[in-house]
């Protein structure tokens, strides 16, 4: 007895939606159009979808037969197709290795690592030393008070000699007191160290001093200082001139000479400015030392009798020394370095060559 025509066409169709699918499948060559195929036959509306749907179009005992037979090539697409999808995922991925090929002998790229800035360095060989010398690190705060920067060193307010300094004074809204500034020295730190402890003190102070500077090659607005202070009994010019000079001798070579000229400072007495011969000529005159032979390198002098008797210290007994120095511009003559707005304006360009 031969089938009812209905089911012998649609299982033909079956067969012949089967093969093609099955065709068409092999000649796929991207996942793009392995998912068109995919929608095709087994989407919502593909073609091995709507002839399983269609099972219900047939008289009911004819339906397991062609229910059976529409699953087994529904189930058999799906797997060719998932078989098929694997081959190409990986085609794709062999590909996309070939292009980004690995030299695994090439030479690794280096991690560039941070350093310390030339300041920083400098700073600390300053540090060091000094600490050699038994003199500790104090530090104070940049926004000082008036008391501080001035009138505690000596400089009464209206003192000629703050015009030394081209101050910026600022006025906090939360402060009550008028006269706030930046620091313009690291001095305050002096007068804050001889209130907090008793002689002997021996303290460097480093740290960033503001003035409103026109700046040039030489002159930045903001810049370190580190200010050194020792106060004692019977200290005199001699300690002052052999520390000076074994600093100066430790940071720029055994076979530097100094000089002491008088210069005037209001908390010191007597001041001296301190130079040493040039570096670059050896004291003939060249560009650097501007033909004079000589590099200026701090102020110092003796610690005023009013300044000691300003913060309790009896000069009667105590004396001490103090001086001030730049470490930018030590930099600056130890590197061959022409201009101190380099140190700030982070060049990478520049700060690299210290590292
Ligand atoms: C002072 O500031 C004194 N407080 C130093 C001192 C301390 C004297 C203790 C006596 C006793 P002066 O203004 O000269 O002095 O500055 C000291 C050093 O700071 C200079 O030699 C220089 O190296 C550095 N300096 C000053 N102004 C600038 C600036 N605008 N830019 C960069 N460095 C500066």
């Amino acid at each position: 007895m031969s089938k009812p025509r209905e089911v012998t066409e649609m299982l033909t169709e079956l067969r012949e939606v089967r093969e093609a699918a099955l065709r068409e499948l092999e000649g796929l060559s991207d996942l793009e159009a392995l998912d068109g195929w995919r929608v095709a036959y087994l989407g919502k509306k593909g073609k091995v979808t709507q002839l399983v749907r269609s099972v219900g179009k047939l008289p009911r005992e004819e339906r397991p037969e062609f229910g059976k037979e529409a699953n087994r090539v529904k189930g058999e697409l799906e797997a060719a197709y998932e078989a098929r999808l694997e081959d190409l995922r990986r085609e794709a991925l062999a590909r996309s290795a070939e292009k980004r090929r690995l030299d695994v002998s090439l030479p690794g790229r280096p991690q560039r690592v941070g350093g310390l800035h030339l300041v920083t360095q400098t700073l600390h060989q300053i540090y060091t030393i000094f600490a050699q010398m038994g003199f500790q690190i104090v530090e104070g705060p940049e926004v000082e008070r008036d008391r501080y920067n001035f009138e505690l060193l000596n400089m009464p307010p209206d003192h000629p000699a703050r015009d030394m300094w081209d101050t910026i004074y600022i006025a906090p809204p939360y402060c009550p007191e008028k006269e706030m500034l930046l620091r313009t020295h690291t001095s305050p730190v002096q007068i804050r160290a001889m209130e907090a402890m008793e002689p002997p003190i021996r303290v460097i102070a480093p740290g960033r001093c503001y003035r409103y500077e026109a700046v040039d090659a030489s002159h930045e607005w903001m810049f370190y200082q580190v200010e050194g202070l020792a106060v004692g009994e019977g200290i005199t010019m001699a300690d002052l001139k052999g520390v000076l000079t074994s600093f100066t001798q430790q940071m720029f070579g055994m076979d530097r000479k100094v000089r002491f000229r008088c210069d005037y400072f209001p908390f010191v007495e007597p001041g001296v400015d301190m130079s040493m011969d040039c570096i670059v000529c050896g004291g003939k005159g060249c560009r650097v030392c501007k033909h004079t032979g000589w590099l200026e390198i701090l102020g110092a002098g003796m610690v005023h009798p009013n300044v000691l008797a300003g913060v309790n210290i009896d000069p009667e007994k105590y004396t001490g020394f103090a001086f001030g120095m730049g470490p930018e511009r030590i930099a600056m003559l130890q590197h061959g370095i022409d201009d101190i707005r380099l140190f700030y304006s982070n060049d990478l360009r520049f700060l690299r060559q210290f590292n």
